[in-house]
């Protein structure tokens, strides 16, 4: 199945980046938000960051329009009746998602491929909630999904190898590197990643060591790009918590689960670089 059109469903900060990445590699994306509104605010920040590669030379004025051309907006699922491709950004909650997929599932007939971004839920729980599991991937971008190259493709066990198979190429096709993964909590990165910034956190307070520190440590002793405290206050306190707290859901392993000075964070409302405060301030 050729993909020309793919739908995206949420465009908050995952589905604005990811319709941004489908539109530059040259595909017709409809964009659908609950609101009119949100999904205007997407299709600025989508010209922002358009716009700011035609400054630096990336892209040209007329691929930038042309991009933009290909995006239309709505507010209605049924919008995305004749998308070979859906892929789902909304709110991370499974009944959102199930509900959703339970809705896709009879407006995009197959062999449309219906995809979930979702970080830490379970794709084959969201795949149940339709009548054709063997076309439901994951597709785990990461953020910034224009920036990032990885996508974990994710199958599950009722996953058809012709649907798997049609995500990852596509993937290939948004220059993406993808790799392949079965649907187990936290899939590949988050599984590995989240208990050790978790520990890396714990040592703030066990070592009395300060978060500068921590980060010069990882970064001038393993080669770290960045360091576990600003990578923390990058991806935002609020949603490396809520992952943890999945994560330690599904497995039950202690170090998932999130630190109790993350906690006091988010009730501070110290949310990392979104908030201009986390373990850092930013301007
Ligand atoms: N933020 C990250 O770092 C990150 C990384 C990878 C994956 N994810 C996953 O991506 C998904 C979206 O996360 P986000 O950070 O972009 O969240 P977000 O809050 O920025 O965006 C969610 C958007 O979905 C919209 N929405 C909610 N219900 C909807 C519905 N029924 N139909 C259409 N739109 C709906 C909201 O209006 C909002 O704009 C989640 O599943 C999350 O786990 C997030």
């Amino acid at each position: 199945m050729k993909i020309v059109r793919v739908g995206v469903v949420g465009l908050g900060t995952m589905g604005a980046g990811i319709a941004q990445v489908c539109l530059q590699a040259g595909f017709e994306v409809v964009g659908r938000e609950v609101e009119p509104e949100h999904g205007e605010r997407a299709r600025e920040r989508i010209d922002h960051y358009l716009a700011r590669g035609v400054e630096k030379e990336r892209l040209t004025q007329d691929e930038k329009d042309a991009a933009l051309g290909r995006l239309t907006l709505t507010t209605e699922l049924a919008d995305l009746a004749d998308c070979q491709l859906v892929i789902e950004a909304a709110f991370e909650d499974l009944a959102v998602k199930r509900e959703l997929f339970g809705e896709l599932d009879r407006i995009a007939p197959p062999p449309a491929i219906l995809a979930t971004n979702t970080s830490a839920l379970s794709v084959t729980q969201i795949a149940d909630a339709t009548q054709t599991p063997e076309r439901v991937v994951g597709m785990h971008f990461f953020n910034p999904a224009p920036v990032l190259p990885l996508v974990e493709v994710v199958r599950t066990a009722r996953t058809s190898d012709e649907a798997f198979e049609t995500a990852f190429a596509f993937a290939q096709q948004l220059g993406k590197e993808p790799v392949a993964c079965n649907d187990t909590p936290g899939f590949i990165v988050n599984r590995i990643l989240i208990p050790l910034l978790n520990d890396c956190v714990r040592v703030l307070d066990e070592a009395r060591v300060s978060p500068e520190d921590v980060d010069r440590a990882m970064r001038f002793g393993v080669n770290w790009p960045i360091g576990p405290c600003a990578l923390i206050d990058l991806i935002g306190i609020d949603v490396h918590v809520h992952a943890s707290e999945a994560l330690h859901g599904a497995l039950g392993e202690e170090r998932m689960a999130p630190p109790e000075r993350l906690l006091e964070m988010q009730r501070e409302g110290n949310l990392g670089r979104k908030t201009g405060q986390g373990f850092f301030t930013y301007d």
